[in-house]
C-alpha cells in the first residue's frame, strides 16, 4: 500500500468516528485519514477540522470514488453496515466495520461473500481482542496460569445509548445484547480458543426504558462451549453509573 501509510476514509462523524480518527492519529506511520463522509451538513467538516482530515463529503458514495483511498471504516448505524460494506467492497477498498457486524446472520454472510468476491479484506472492529489487559489475561490463561478455565464472564453496563437510533430496533437490530453483548460473545469465543458454541440461553427484559424502545435493556446470556467451558455475558442499558 503506497508508502506504507494506509490511506483511510471514515464513514460517520460522531461517537465512534471520533474514536477511530483519534486512534489513527496515534499511529501516523501506519495510516493517514484522508477523508470523512457524514450526511448531516457541517458534521464531517467539524471532525475534519479537529483531526486535520483534508477531504469532506456528505455522501459516502462520493468519497468512494476517490481512487487513492485504500481502506474505509464504517462508523454508522447498524442497519447501514451491510449496504455500506457492499458499496465499499464494490469500490475495491478494504473495510473495517464497527460492531455489530450485521443485523442478521444472513446479512453478515452476504457481507463476507461480497468482500471475497471483490478481493478486499472485511475486518471486524472488535477492540477487546486488542486491549492490553485482555491480551495479558489471555496470555496468562493460555500459559496455564489459572488451570483449566471452566467459566469466563464479561459485562458491559451503562444507562443507555447516546444516540436516538440505538433505541429503534429497525436501525439497531436489537437492544443491550446486540449493542453490548456482541463484545462479550466475541470475547468469550476468542478467550476460549474459538471452541465451537454448543448451546445458548438468554434471559432478556425491558425494565427501565420501555418508553423508548421495543428492545431489551438488560440481558443475561449463557454460552456453553464444546470444550466444556461456559461464558456468562451480562449486559445492561439500565444501570446508572455504568459497570
Ligand atoms: N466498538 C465500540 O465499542 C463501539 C462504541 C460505540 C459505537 N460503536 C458502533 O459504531 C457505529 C456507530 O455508532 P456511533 O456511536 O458512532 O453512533 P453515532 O450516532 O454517534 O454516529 C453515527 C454516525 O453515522 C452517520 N450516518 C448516519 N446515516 C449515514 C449515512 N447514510 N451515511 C453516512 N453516515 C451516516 C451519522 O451522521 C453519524 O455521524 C455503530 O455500529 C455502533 O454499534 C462501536
Amino acid at each position: 500500500m503506497g508508502n506504507g501509510r494506509v490511506k483511510v476514509g471514515i464513514i460517520g462523524s460522531q461517537f465512534q468516528a471520533d474514536i477511530q480518527a483519534a486512534s489513527f492519529q496515534i499511529m501516523p506511520h501506519d495510516a493517514e485519514v484522508v477523508a470523512v463522509a457524514s450526511p448531516t451538513p457541517g458534521n464531517a467538516a467539524e471532525l475534519a477540522k479537529k483531526f486535520g482530515i483534508p477531504r469532506v463529503y456528505t455522501d459516502y458514495r462520493e468519497m468512494l470514488k476517490e481512487r487513492d483511498i485504500e481502506m474505509v471504516t464504517i462508523a454508522a448505524p447498524n442497519s447501514l453496515h451491510a449496504q455500506m460494506t457492499k458499496d465499499v467492497a464494490a469500490a475495491g477498498k478494504h473495510i473495517v466495520c464497527e460492531k455489530p457486524l450485521a443485523m442478521t446472520i444472513a446479512e453478515g454472510e452476504e457481507m463476507i461473500a461480497v468482500a471475497k468476491r471483490h478481493g478486499v479484506l472485511l475486518m471486524y472492529g472488535e477492540e477487546l481482542f486488542f486491549t492490553p489487559k485482555y491480551l495479558k489475561a489471555k496470555e496468562m490463561a493460555d500459559a496455564g496460569a489459572v488451570g483449566k478455565i471452566h467459566l469466563v464472564k464479561q459485562s458491559e453496563k451503562h444507562f443507555g445509548p447516546h444516540s436516538p437510533w440505538f433505541w429503534d430496533v429497525n436501525r439497531s437490530g436489537g437492544g443491550a445484547l446486540m449493542d453490548l453483548g456482541c463484545h462479550g460473545i466475541a470475547f468469550c469465543y476468542w478467550f476460549l480458543g474459538r471452541s465451537p458454541i454448543k448451546t445458548v440461553y438468554c434471559q432478556m427484559g425491558t425494565y427501565v426504558h420501555g418508553d423508548k424502545t421495543k428492545a431489551e435493556d438488560e440481558s443475561l446470556c449463557i454460552l456453553e462451549f464444546a470444550n466444556g467451558a461456559v461464558g456468562l455475558i451480562e449486559n445492561s442499558w439500565a444501570r446508572r453509573g455504568g459497570m
